[in-house]
């Protein structure tokens, strides 16, 4: 008994070495692996604020997106001077031209067949007071645009017509925009109900109005 309490005295400061090792290895072994998983891990609650933001906003944008490239958007975003029309976004019949306001051009004036409200009936002109195409000096293209092409166009002053954040968190509000939810006879509705597109819009500016990646 008394000599295996000497043994254990005599091995003693080894012992305490090695564990004071252990321990040194444990606790930085525990740093670096935590130190992995919040990087892996990016809905972690311990990241950053921004870093949470862009993956949050740039999410709300593919919802967005869905919209803006909807035809009910798009027909009136075109690449080219002649709105579109129809599910295929073919190019619209008569073909009337944008003109510098947007309005049209001499006889072929949007209003003059696209009342204040739909005209009922299938292939009757779709209505609202403010019909028009955006303007020759700011086109505002939706067709053919990348969604990090259109979120970076969205949120450029310059391209947006002059629209700053609170302009543009109106805009989901516009009675235009609301339009497409409510187009007549024929022309379905955008995939995501009006209410969720104004949800998603929200939140993609107010958390920074991230571009996605590509
Ligand atoms: C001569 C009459 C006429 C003029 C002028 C006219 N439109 Fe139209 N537009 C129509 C008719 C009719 C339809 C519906 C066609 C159909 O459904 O087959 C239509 C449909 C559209 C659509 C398709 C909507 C959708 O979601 O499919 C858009 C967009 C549009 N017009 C924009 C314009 C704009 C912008 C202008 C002015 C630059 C304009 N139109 C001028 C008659 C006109
Ligand atoms: C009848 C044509 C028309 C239709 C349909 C239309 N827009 Fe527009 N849109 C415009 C015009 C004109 C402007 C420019 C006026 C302004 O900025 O207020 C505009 C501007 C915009 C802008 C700001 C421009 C930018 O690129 O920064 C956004 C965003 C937008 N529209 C979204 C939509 C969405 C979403 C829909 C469908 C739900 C839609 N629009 C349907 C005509 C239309």
């Amino acid at each position: 008994m008394g000599k295996l309490l000497q043994l254990r005295i005599g091995v003693r400061p080894r012992s305490v070495k090695t564990v004071m090792v252990m321990l040194l290895l444990i606790i930085t072994l525990g740093i670096i692996s935590s130190g992995f998983e919040t990087r892996d891990d990016v809905t972690s609650t311990s990241l950053p604020a921004d870093v949470k933001d862009s993956v949050a906003s740039v999410k709300a944008f593919s919802i967005v997106y869905k919209v803006l490239m909807n035809p009910r958007c798009m027909n009136c975003h075109p690449s080219g001077d002649i709105p579109l029309q129809g599910n295929d976004s073919h190019l619209h019949t008569m073909s009337p031209k944008r003109g510098a306001n947007g309005k049209g051009l001499y006889a072929m004036k949007c209003t003059n067949c696209h009342q204040p409200s739909n005209t009922p009936g299938m292939h009757t002109p779709p209505g609202n007071p403010k019909w028009q195409l955006p303007p020759a000096d700011m086109k505002m293209v939706f067709q053919g645009k990348s969604a990090r092409q259109l979120a970076l166009q969205i949120m450029d002053y310059n391209k947006n017509g002059h629209k700053n954040k609170a302009e543009l968190l109106e805009h989901a509000r516009d009675t235009l925009v609301k339009a497409g939810w409510n187009m007549g006879q024929g022309r379905p509705a955008p995939p995501i109900a009006y209410n969720d597109f104004v949800k998603a819009w929200d939140t993609w500016i107010n958390s920074g109005g991230y571009a996605p990646g590509k």
